[in-house]
């Protein structure tokens, strides 16, 4: 068989009290790019990685955008072997709402095998196993089996917009490779890895509902004019059927791919326990699609859902008031063959067609992403395929993925190679919630799976 990568999964597990330490140090820099007040943390979290890459003998360079950075790095001392590029992201979400930490959002916390924090694992605790991988072997041979190199943005959480510009720019000249490795996304289940092969897309709509044109008294006006926060309740209550769960914006589902039998069975096979879902999600039932499982309903079928909602008098206590305008920001999760800006056009018209009489509604389109579904065969997959079958135990299973990440279905497109999703975070790590984390034992398992996949990789 080759390389067992004994040497390199030695040397692993002697540093990886380091590794934690720096990826602590990562963490610790609050990279949310959802928030221009923290753009020059964002930056700072691309200039540490850019270092790590450097120390571990890489060659890189931070690319400007109009937006944040790219990181972009490179180790290309292997012709003829394969080329494998690494994507993650250095932004994260933001921490609200932050009385619901157990800990300060940015100051990495042990919890026994958890390390929590904002970043945990998406993406920084998953992207950052890629670095060391690479840098374990770099250190331990001097040399990698492969070519690699690193594009990592600042941006993924806001939509992904400049690492988009620049892909399609390169055309696959400077990205040219075999493969395009990303962990940002989770095991199936426990000892069960996945590989996952399809993500939704994205159309995430703001509207807002504008009515008089101060806060009026309740009670001298209320009655006599419309209320814009009650006309955005009516629109809000018109985008779904409230008994088959189906979108009921026309043409929503015009250009959706129906389910393969396929993979209608395969995903009736991977075992689901409904009480526990429901039992750690603290709900007493599920709705959802009329038709489809709870799966499917999360994997291939489109959503519709309000983000949140704001206008109006929020503070303690009642006010009597009847406001001047109300907001909402609403986002549908796509499948293919959506495309964003018909999705986006057809919601808009929808919702002027149905504003009530009286206010006047706005509708804006904050960002899209088209969804994807992706080939995964060929020797490199089941060369992927292997190495984390030989990390954590089992041969990963195919899925899909209810999240989206802008940037894969462009790397498909303009690279023309294979795009591997192999995650190493858990269901329950808590993205964008308060106290994600990211189980320890991952961090060093996601490291020792790409040293093993580098070196299989190596062997084709
Ligand atoms: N890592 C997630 C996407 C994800 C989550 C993939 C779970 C697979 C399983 C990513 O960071 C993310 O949160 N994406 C956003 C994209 C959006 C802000 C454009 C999402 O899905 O909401
Ligand atoms: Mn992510
Ligand atoms: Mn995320």
């Amino acid at each position: 068989m080759g390389r067992d990568s004994q040497d390199v999964l030695e040397r692993i597990d002697a540093e990886k009290e380091t590794y934690l330490e720096e990826l602590k140090d990562f963490i610790r820099i609050p990279s949310i790019s959802t928030d221009p007040e923290y753009k020059s943390e964002v930056r700072r979290a691309g200039e540490f990685l850019l270092g790590q890459l450097r120390r571990a003998g890489l060659q890189g360079e931070l690319i400007e955008t109009a937006g944040n950075p790219l990181v972009y790095a490179e180790w290309l001392g292997a012709p003829g072997k394969p080329t494998v590029l690494f994507y993650g992201h250095y932004d994260v979400q933001p921490p609200d709402p932050l009385e619901l930490w157990r800990h300060p959002p940015f100051e990495p916390t042990v919890e026994g095998d958890k390390l929590v924090a904002r970043g945990a694992t998406d993406d920084k605790g998953q992207s950052y196993a890629h670095v060391k991988g690479v840098a374990a072997l770099l250190a331990e041979r001097g040399s990698l089996p492969v070519n690699v190199k690193f594009l990592v943005e600042g941006e993924e959480e806001s939509g992904g917009e400049s690492i988009d510009r620049y892909v399609k720019e390169d055309g696959g000249k400077r990205l040219a490779c075999d493969a395009v490795i990303i962990s940002d996304s989770s095991l199936f289940a426990p000892g069960q890895p996945a590989l996952v092969y399809g993500l939704k897309g994205l159309a995430y709509m703001e509207m807002k509902v504008t009515g008089p044109e101060r806060d009026l008294h309740s009670g001298t006006f209320g009655g006599a004019v419309a209320n814009p926060l009650n006309a955005l309740c009516q629109i809000v209550a018109k985008l779904r059927d409230e008994k088959t769960g189906k979108i009921l914006i026309p043409g929503f589902y015009d250009d959706v791919r129906p389910l393969a039998d396929w993979e209608r069975q395969e995903f009736a096979r991977l075992p689901f326990d409904e009480a526990a879902y429901r039992g750690e999600l603290g709900v007493s039932e599920l709705f959802g699609e009329e038709g489809y499982t709870t799966r499917e309903r999360a994997w291939p079928r489109p959503t519709c859902d309000v983000n949140g909602i704001f206008g109006g008098y929020m503070g303690k206590g009642a006010k009597t008031v009847l406001p001047s305008w109300g907001g909402a920001k609403v986002s549908m999760r796509l499948v293919p063959d959506q495309t964003p800006a018909k999705i986006g056009k057809l919601f808009t018209d929808y919702v002027q067609q149905i504003a009530p009489q009286g206010v006047k509604v706005e509708v804006s389109f904050l960002h899209g992403a088209p969804a994807v579904v992706v080939e995964a065969e060929g020797p490199i997959v089941e060369a992927a395929m292997d190495a984390m079958q030989e990390v954590w135990g089992a041969r990963p299973v195919r899925i899909r993925e209810g999240g989206s990440i802008p940037i894969v279905g462009t790397f498909s497109e303009v690279l023309g190679t294979p795009v591997l999703l192999l995650g190493f975070g858990l269901n329950d790590d808590a993205l964008h919630s308060p106290n994600e984390k990211f189980n320890i034992s991952h961090f060093y398992k996601g490291i020792q799976s790409v040293a093993r996949l580098l070196d299989r990789l190596g062997e084709l």
